[in-house]
């Protein structure tokens, strides 16, 4: 830590109960609660003053480390002339910066941008532009979605309805978009245990569009939305030929693919895009967190030109799409963006991160044969350790190799049975040997 400022001091009087805390076990937590107060580069300082390695750049932002200082200076510089000016009727040209700047790195072709605040909205974004785009274009018919099991797109009921997590859904099911299918999941560890990168099984698995489209027909279905790398649901790596042939069957039949690239975009894949790795162009992009390394809410969906120019046509007096948020392109969110986007250029993070894959690789496969791991998979800066679950205490072996992690210095993830890392591309090789050393301890020391 080189920073002037000491962290500051959590006052003992901390009144924990007030705040409802997200996707956390709240009760266990405030009894034993993780709290930060700083963070700089890879480290995260505690209320304690520990330092925490941060293996999971924040939760999958913050690709430009904490607080870069460029990126910290263009928020104050952006303070100092505009906080906010309305999206609706009015703009201002931080927004229109970051558009241009997102439509340079974006695949070809896919040069419009509509900015939201969080991976959410930019997948419900996604989404309606999909249904109206059918409908502008005199297909109305077109009216299904198609999501993926195991899929996490955010938590807006669109999100939720194509998502395939059943935690996340079985609440609410009464309010879930009509009309919606899931595509299987990809992850059977009887064909892909312990591959390294893309396993050779399961492009097959999207000939399962094909007989959704001979059940629905071609004519009722809108867009299908994967995530081309899924992340939340613990690093499924998708299989060799998949991607290209989801692409080939929307394609074939005028559906609208979208890849959800709220966490591969921006490094984590080692390019601006997973779909620049994976040489597949999808028809929508959505992104969120490493736009602006996380550091103030921002989302978007990066759409093909022909998909914008089939709204723009009407009178032009017209609003023609009936859609948008108080803060979509607020001002600090994309001073950030823009500055974020030129640290990525300067300072070669997608080179970086390809550079730190097969270096991440070695060090997680190095965990196979620790006690109760099932499987080790990775792919660009995304890896993870699969645990047998313990008897009769689904998630707690992972939950524990967690707090030990934590309680020993390094943040990573956990969710089910599942510990994934998603570190910085400016981690360094002694970083991530020390992350993985933890987490090697965390396994021996649960049973
Ligand atoms: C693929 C994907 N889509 C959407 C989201 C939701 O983003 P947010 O939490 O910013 O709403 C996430 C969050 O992790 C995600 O991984």
């Amino acid at each position: 830590m080189n920073s002037a400022v000491p962290p500051p001091q959590l006052s003992p009087e901390l009144d924990m109960d007030p705040l409802w805390m997200p996707f956390t076990h709240n009760r266990l937590f405030k009894k034993n609660p993780r709290i930060v107060v700083q963070g700089e580069g890879m480290h995260y300082i505690t209320q304690d003053g520990r330092k925490i390695l941060d293996g999971l750049s924040g939760l999958w932002c913050c690709n430009a480390g904490h607080r870069h200082p460029r990126i910290v200076e263009a928020v104050q510089n952006q303070l100092g002339s505009l906080d906010y000016a309305p999206p609706f009727q009015t703009m201002h040209d931080r927004a229109f910066e970051l558009a241009a700047k997102l439509a340079a790195v974006s695949p070809a072709g896919m040069d419009r941008v509509f900015f939201t605040n969080s991976g959410s909205e930019a997948v419900d974004t996604a989404l309606k532009i999909a249904l109206a785009y059918h409908r502008a274009k005199g297909d109305a018919s077109r009216f299904r979605l198609i999501g993926r099991a195991r899929g996490y797109h955010g938590v807006g009921f669109g999100g939720i309805s194509v998502g395939g997590m059943v935690a996340n859904r079985k609440a609410f099911a009464p309010a879930m978009v009509p009309g919606v299918d899931h595509l299987p999941h990809t992850h059977d560890l009887s064909q892909m245990a312990f591959s390294r990168g893309m396993p050779t099984w399961g492009a097959h698995l999207a000939d399962e569009l094909e007989r959704m489209v001979q059940l629905h027909d071609a004519s009722t279905i809108a867009a299908v939305i994967v995530e081309p790398m899924q992340g939340s649901a613990g690093v499924i790596v998708p299989p060799q030929g998949y991607l290209q042939k989801l692409r080939e069957i929307c394609t074939r039949h005028g559906i609208l693919l979208i890849f959800d690239e709220v966490i591969t975009g921006f490094g984590r894949m080692g390019h601006y895009f997973a779909s620049e790795r994976f040489g597949v162009t999808p028809d929508i992009i959505t992104f969120a967190k490493g736009v602006n390394s996380g550091m103030i809410p921002l989302g978007g969906a990066i759409v093909r030109n022909d998909i914008y120019e089939t709204f723009m046509t009407g009178p032009e007096h017209l609003v023609e799409f009936f859609h948008g948020y108080t803060y979509s392109g607020h001002p600090l969110a994309c001073a950030a963006g823009v500055a974020a986007l030129e640290v990525y250029e300067e300072e070669n993070l997608m080179a970086r991160a390809r550079q730190l894959e097969p270096v991440l690789e070695e060090l997680i496969h190095s965990l196979r044969d620790e006690p109760n791991v099932v499987d080790v998979r990775n792919l660009g800066l995304a890896a993870a350790v699969e645990l047998a679950p313990r008897a009769g205490e689904p998630s707690k072996r992972a939950m524990e190799v967690f707090h030990h992690c934590f309680d020993h210095g390094a943040l990573v993830r956990y969710t089910s049975e599942i510990i994934a890392l998603g570190p910085a591309p400016i981690a360094s090789t002694s970083q991530l040997e020390e992350i993985i050393d933890l987490i090697r301890q965390g396994i021996r020391s649960v049973a």
